[in-house]
């Protein structure tokens, strides 16, 4: 297993908020983990990318494994550097004084495989060439579609091989959606990067993903190939709409 969540149990203050959950992800793999809001999603993903208190979540419980070894004594920026774990996160987080190819060289700045680096700027203006047509625009003058795409664009960057997205179908219109997880299949099935998504979108991360997680406050609940899930009356009842 790539990414081993073993009986996580984590505390913002007093208040558990994972109680317990364990999920791996295998190389190569799309596993989504799909919950409504607050079941603890995005504080799996700050877990994992160790997010420090006040804001991240602390980890009482549990362990989390990459390629085996305990990731929990790492600093966030090893996780992106060492393990080439990388994060979009919710909300999006970019620099919106500067323009799209400035946000995308700043996610570069520990990188020092130069030819690398030109493939990546390439690889992510393929994937979106909306960023291309737009990379001397001010990021905060972008759609919100726009932005988010930028979010993974800058994601990808880093070097990474293993992309953690946080709900990027979020206030996307369909035509954009689409355009984002087909961008995200061919990142997977082309470039072979591993990724874990979290999303409120249940149909749509099942019809993307190889397998899946149903996450209820705090708690894993179902877990299956995606398939399985969609089939489920548990996940048809809760996630789907009956
Ligand atoms: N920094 C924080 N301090 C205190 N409590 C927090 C903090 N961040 C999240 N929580 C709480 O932890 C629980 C899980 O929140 P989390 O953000 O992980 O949910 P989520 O599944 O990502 O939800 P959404 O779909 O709304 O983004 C919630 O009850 C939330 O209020
Ligand atoms: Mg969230």
């Amino acid at each position: 297993m790539l990414l081993e969540i073993k009986n996580l149990k984590v505390k913002y203050g007093n208040i558990e908020a994972l109680h317990g959950i364990s999920f791996t992800v295998d190389q190569g793999e799309i596993v989504t983990l799909i919950g409504a809001n607050g079941a603890g999603k995005t504080t799996t993903l700050n877990t994992i990318t160790r997010v420090p208190p006040p804001e991240g979540p602390k980890v009482w419980e549990g362990d989390i494994l990459y390629k085996g070894q305990s990731i929990l004594s790492m600093e966030p920026h090893e996780v992106v550097q060492k393990l080439k774990i990388a994060l979009a996160p919710e909300g999006r987080h970019i620099f919106g004084n500067l323009s799209v190819e400035e946000n995308l060289k700043l996610a570069t700045y520990a990188r020092t495989d130069e030819a690398k680096i030109q493939e990546d700027y390439k690889l992510v203006y393929r994937l979106f060439p909306r960023l291309y047509e737009r990379r001397k625009q001010r990021s905060e003058s972008l759609s919100g579609g726009e932005q988010q795409m930028l979010a993974v664009g800058r994601a990808i960057m880093t070097g990474a091989n293993f992309l953690l997205l946080d709900e990027p179908s979020m206030g996307l219109a369909p035509l954009l959606m689409y355009e984002m997880f087909k961008a995200l299949k061919e990142l997977n099935q082309k470039e072979g990067m591993t990724i874990l998504l979290i999303e409120q979108n249940a149909k749509l991360a099942l019809e993307f993903a190889h397998r899946g997680y149903v996450l209820d406050t705090g708690e894993i609940v179902l877990s299956g190939s995606s398939q399985e899930l969609l089939n489920s009356p548990e996940v048809k009842k809760a996630y789907l709409g009956g």
